[in-house]
């Protein structure tokens, strides 16, 4: 395949010598003449390990061009890749003038030439830039309508500088966002021999997916230091600890606990922060993501309860009160503090938790509880029928299953979903999912 590569920097770069030795024909567009002097020659304008020696091969064997002229470029590719930097501005969005400038250039290459090449946007962008901006303008600039006359596909980057061309040929996943399905297949063919899950996404799902990559990316390595200092201040081996941390793939590096979904609570992981946070405190330690977690869970409580108020409810129903399902453990569960605050507002609260018997409730379980709330008894049902009354139930445990909330929906009584359940009609009148 022929393939115009807009912006020789890293991803460029890479992107382009990677694809020689794939056997592609690369034509390099930047606006930096030096850039394109050194691609022309086959020299690499960035350091990367590896990318020398392809392009040179490239150079040899005539595949390697390079210019500044978008429609020499444009013409006779089948696709043309961006990805031109997108940095911070000042108020810390993200600059899309390059993007605009090389799609501007693009259409209006477009507008003279026969060529329909499929569009990769490659460069960082939040969702809803290629929707937003990239495609209108590509529109407007080349007459053409996208869809229709020319695809476009967002495909974001996972390769790490120092070791790009290895990430290149063995990536983490291959992720294509696509305008209209089947858009992305000239792009998916180009990685047919590659071992790698893929996923075809729409095209904000997969300019999320990016971001979503590379700020969990930050968190570890902030969250690895700062438990790191904590563990210095006590005089533990830091290193140590991470080994046997990182060992546990069951339940650490794991996808357990990264679902979205509601707070967490329970007897152990507020009390742990809390003891962890006082620690740091007298040590004097500054750990601000550590200290932001119990904040952020708070928030996320604060969150729900207004999102329920906006439905006016005279009834609410509940679907699981403990802390998490099969466990009667109500200790600083979050959906006890939502009860509360509902209550609060004179909202009449009807509770459906199988594994919840007051009867039964002992120790400090029973205590906490019956702190918050006194009428316990009153306020729960036996059976997922008994909620029928009310205005709104929220779905805090997968204990109910999608016949059950079918009926609700179509009872008229609004559903808003903890839970993800499985088989659930998202679309239907009255249903929520908290952020699905
Ligand atoms: N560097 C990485 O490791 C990495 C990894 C994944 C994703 N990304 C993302 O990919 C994008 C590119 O990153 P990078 O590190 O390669 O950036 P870079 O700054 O190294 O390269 C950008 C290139 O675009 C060129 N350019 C600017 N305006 C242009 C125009 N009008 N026409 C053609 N070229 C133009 C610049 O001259 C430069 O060569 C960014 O959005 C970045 O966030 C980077």
């Amino acid at each position: 395949m022929r393939i115009s590569i807009f912006g020789t920097g890293y991803v460029g770069v890479v992107s382009g010598a990677c694809l020689l030795k794939d056997g592609h024909e690369i034509v390099g567009v930047d606006p930096v003449v030096a850039k394109v002097a050194d691609l022309s020659q086959g020299h690499s304008p960035v350091q990367e390990p590896g990318v020398a020696a392809l392009l040179a091969e490239g150079h040899r064997t005539n595949r390697l061009k390079a210019t500044s002229e978008a429609s020499e470029a444009v013409n006779g590719s089948d696709m043309v890749w961006i990805c031109v930097g997108t940095p911070s501005k000042a108020d810390g969005s993200i600059s899309l003038s390059a993007i605009q400038t090389v799609t501007k250039q693009i259409g209006q290459a477009l507008r003279d030439s026969r060529s329909r090449p499929l569009l990769v946007l490659r460069s960082t962008c939040l969702p809803g830039t290629t929707t937003n901006h990239v495609i209108p303008l590509l529109q407007d600039e080349s007459g053409l309508t996208v869809g229709k006359d020319i695809n476009v596909a967002y495909h974001p980057e996972f390769l790490r500088e120092g070791t790009a061309v290895r990430d290149f040929y063995d990536p983490p996943k291959i992720v294509v966002g696509e305008a209209q399905r089947g858009a992305a297949d000239l792009l998916l063919n180009l990685y047919e021999k590659y071992e790698a899950p893929r996923f075809r996404l729409e095209l904000a799902e997969a300019e999320m997916v990016k971001y979503c990559d590379n700020l969990f990316h930050a968190l570890k390595i902030t969250f690895a230091n700062e438990i790191a200092a904590v563990a210095k201040s006590a005089d533990v081996d830091a290193r140590k600890v991470a080994e046997v941390f990182c060992a546990d793939t069951k339940l650490n590096i794991s996808s357990h606990y990264l679902r979205p979904g509601f707070a967490f609570g329970g007897s152990c992981l507020p009390k742990d922060l809390r003891a962890i946070q006082r620690l740091a405190s007298l040590k004097s330690l500054h750990l601000p993501m550590l200290q932001s977690i119990l904040e952020s869970n708070e928030a996320q409580i604060g969150s729900l309860v207004e999102r329920i108020l906006t439905h006016r409810p005279r009834a609410v129903g509940m679907v699981g009160l403990a802390f998490k399902p099969n466990t009667d453990d109500m200790r600083e569960s979050p959906y006890v503090t939502v009860a509360k605050a509902l209550i609060g507002e004179g909202i009449e609260l009807r509770i459906y938790d199988p594994t919840v018997q007051p009867d039964r409730l002992i120790g400090s379980n029973k205590e906490q509880v019956k702190k918050a709330l006194r009428h316990l008894e009153e306020l729960l049902v036996e059976s997922p029928e008994d909620l029928s009354a009310v205005d709104l139930i929220v779905v805090n445990h997968p204990i109910v299953d999608a016949d059950c909330i079918g009926h609700w929906l179509e009872a008229g009584i609004g559903v808003l979903d903890l839970a993800d359940i499985k088989g659930v009609n998202r679309h239907a009148g009255g249903y929520e999912g908290i952020y699905w």
